[in-house]
């Protein structure tokens, strides 16, 4: 029987302590925080985030400001805006949701964020220095699965850590901090041979692949720490995750539920590196 890894609670904890930090900062400072988010088009997933983001800054005491573009939104418009919130005093955080339509160059736009401002971490300057580990901000989901396993009080020193997906959003970055964190770090992903016994050797589990129920109970040592990062909508709606809970659950020591685990901490994480960009200001 796993211990459930609680997303929800630790996030709750999380953001009363960035409230009252950000309460603090306001306080000596005589600004708060500000985070600007982006949407181009009519993704309802996205959207729904973005609703998300602006009630999260809204909880824990920020200024916000979205903005919601129509998809027909050229580059040149898109750059523009993200200058202006470069220059704006307000804004600490600039947050442009992926992905962009088609037509859109996403690795444009990303590298005309401030680094100051890059609150995704997703500028090469801000990967580039996660790589070397010294960083400013960590990018959201990660940064999440981190605090979970830290607050679980997970040892990852010495730990064989697998990791499956390799995106710059979450495989890549995700390997990266569990090596900052002494662990040994194998990457698999869709190419990967012989898959299922190299997870059945991990003694801490990471799943970013984005298929329902991928990780079953061939795949899951005994006594590993389980996180789902997945979040994939079956065909009634529900929201599932990468791992076959139900499989995973009696052989896991700890494991994250879908919904409930590492969604509502990518928020959170999101809060953080805002009051961490308003302080840098400051400083
Ligand atoms: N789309 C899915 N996850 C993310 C994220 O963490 N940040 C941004 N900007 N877009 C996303």
């Amino acid at each position: 029987m796993a211990k459930i890894i609680d997303g929800k609670a630790i996030s709750k904890q999380i953001r009363e302590e960035i409230a009252a930090e950000t309460a603090e900062f306001a306080k000596n400072s005589g600004f708060k925080p500000g985070l600007a988010v982006i949407i181009v088009g009519e993704d309802p997933a996205s959207q729904v985030y973005v609703r998300n983001k602006r009630k999260a800054c809204d909880e824990v005491g920020f200024y916000s400001e979205s903005y919601e573009l129509p998809a027909e939104t050229t580059q040149e418009e898109l750059e523009t805006l993200v200058d202006k919130l470069n220059n704006d005093d307000k804004i600490h955080g600039i947050l442009v949701q992926l992905p962009l339509p088609k037509h859109l160059d996403e690795t444009r736009v990303l590298l005309k964020i401030n680094p100051e401002k890059d609150v995704d971490a997703f500028h090469p300057y801000n990967v580039g220095k996660i790589m070397i580990g010294d960083y400013s901000f960590l990018p959201c989901t990660p940064a999440g699965v981190m605090a979970l396993i830290e607050r679980s009080e997970i040892d990852v020193c010495g730990k064989k850590c697998v990791v499956i997906g390799r995106s710059n959003i979450v495989g890549k970055p995700m390997a990266m901090l569990l090596l900052h964190s002494h662990g040994t770090v194998t990457i698999c992903h869709s190419r990967t041979q012989n898959l299922a016994s190299i997870c059945k050797e991990a003694d801490i589990l990471v799943a970013a692949i984005g298929k329902a129920d991928f990780v079953g109970a061939d795949m899951i040592k005994e006594g590993a720490v389980v996180i789902d990062v997945g979040m994939n909508r079956k065909a009634d709606g529900k929201l599932t995750g990468d791992v076959n809970f139900a499989e995973a659950e009696p052989l896991a020591s700890y494991i994250t539920p879908v919904p409930g685990g590492v969604g509502p901490m990518t928020i959170t994480m999101l809060m953080q590196n805002t009051l961490t960009a308003a302080k840098n200001k400051v400083k």
